[in-house]
């Protein structure tokens, strides 16, 4: 079976790692968390003291980019791929609420995403790839063979989300997460450099009312008819 690229873009908390996970695993493709990457930066800035809850000094990160090297390692464990920053696995530290609440505002500086979407083709150019981002099959790879756009409402999106972080024994409230979500939301869809948007040729999955499951098997199908059909 030839591969394709699939892109999966859409809203904070809609499942698009989860599926693009399971997707990976199952087609034998390489998944690549490109929301990962913007975390990662992110955790640098935080790190660095580049950006505080008052002050974003964004001449200062674009002037150090050159000394951001992000990298993947697959995990056989878990089964995916873990994100490093200059060679420290970063995995769990970049999935805060405090990294969420600064990463559309890292995310939305032009000379990030440049570097970060030069790296995202570089992964992707002999297709077999599955990744998920906010403009994956409208920037990183718009000649992607199936492009899938996953929305789901800001409740359902923020119960999800505050039930993973308490899982993992992080101490936060429902209504900081919610307001994460919709901030984010805002942020994401309406910066100038690549808004989070729905592709012309990309397919919308509502999973409000979807388990992991039922989700999975909508888009493996959608996955194996594009292949099919171009074979
Ligand atoms: O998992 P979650 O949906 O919460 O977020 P993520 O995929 O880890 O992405 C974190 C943030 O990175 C997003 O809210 C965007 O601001 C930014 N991002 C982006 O701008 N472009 C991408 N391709 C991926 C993420
Ligand atoms: O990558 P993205 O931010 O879009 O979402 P995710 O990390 O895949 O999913 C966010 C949370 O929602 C995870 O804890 C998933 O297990 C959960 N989820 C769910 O309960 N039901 C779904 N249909 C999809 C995701």
């Amino acid at each position: 079976m030839g591969k394709i690229t699939i892109a999966i873009d859409g809203y904070s908390s809609t499942g698009k790692s989860t599926v693009a996970k399971q997707l990976a695993k199952h087609l034998g493709y390489v998944y690549v968390d490109s929301g990962a990457m913007y975390r990662a930066v992110t955790f640098y800035a935080m790190q660095n003291g580049l950006i505080t809850e008052t002050d974003f000094n964004k001449e200062a990160l674009i002037y150090q980019l050159n000394k951001i090297n992000i990298s993947f390692k697959f995990n056989e464990a878990l089964g995916f791929a873990e994100v490093y920053l200059n060679g420290n696995n970063i995995e769990k530290q970049i999935r805060t609420l405090e990294v969420s609440g600064f990463v559309s505002k890292i995310a939305a500086v032009s000379e990030v995403r440049e570097q970060l979407v030069e790296q995202q083709q570089q992964m992707g150019k002999d297709k077999g790839v599955v990744m998920d981002g906010r403009d994956i099959g409208t920037v990183v790879f718009t000649d992607a063979e199936l492009k899938l756009f996953m929305v789901a409402s800001a409740e359902k999106r923020a119960t999800r989300r505050y039930n993973e972080l308490t899982e993992r024994g992080d101490s936060v409230t429902y209504e900081a997460v919610l307001k994460n979500v919709v901030d984010r939301d805002y942020i994401d869809t309406t910066r100038k450099d690549s808004p989070l948007v729905k592709a012309d040729d990309a397919i919308e999955i509502d999973n409000s009312n979807m388990t992991k499951d039922e989700q999975f098997s909508k888009v493996l199908q959608l996955a194996i008819m594009t292949v099919e059909g171009l074979e």
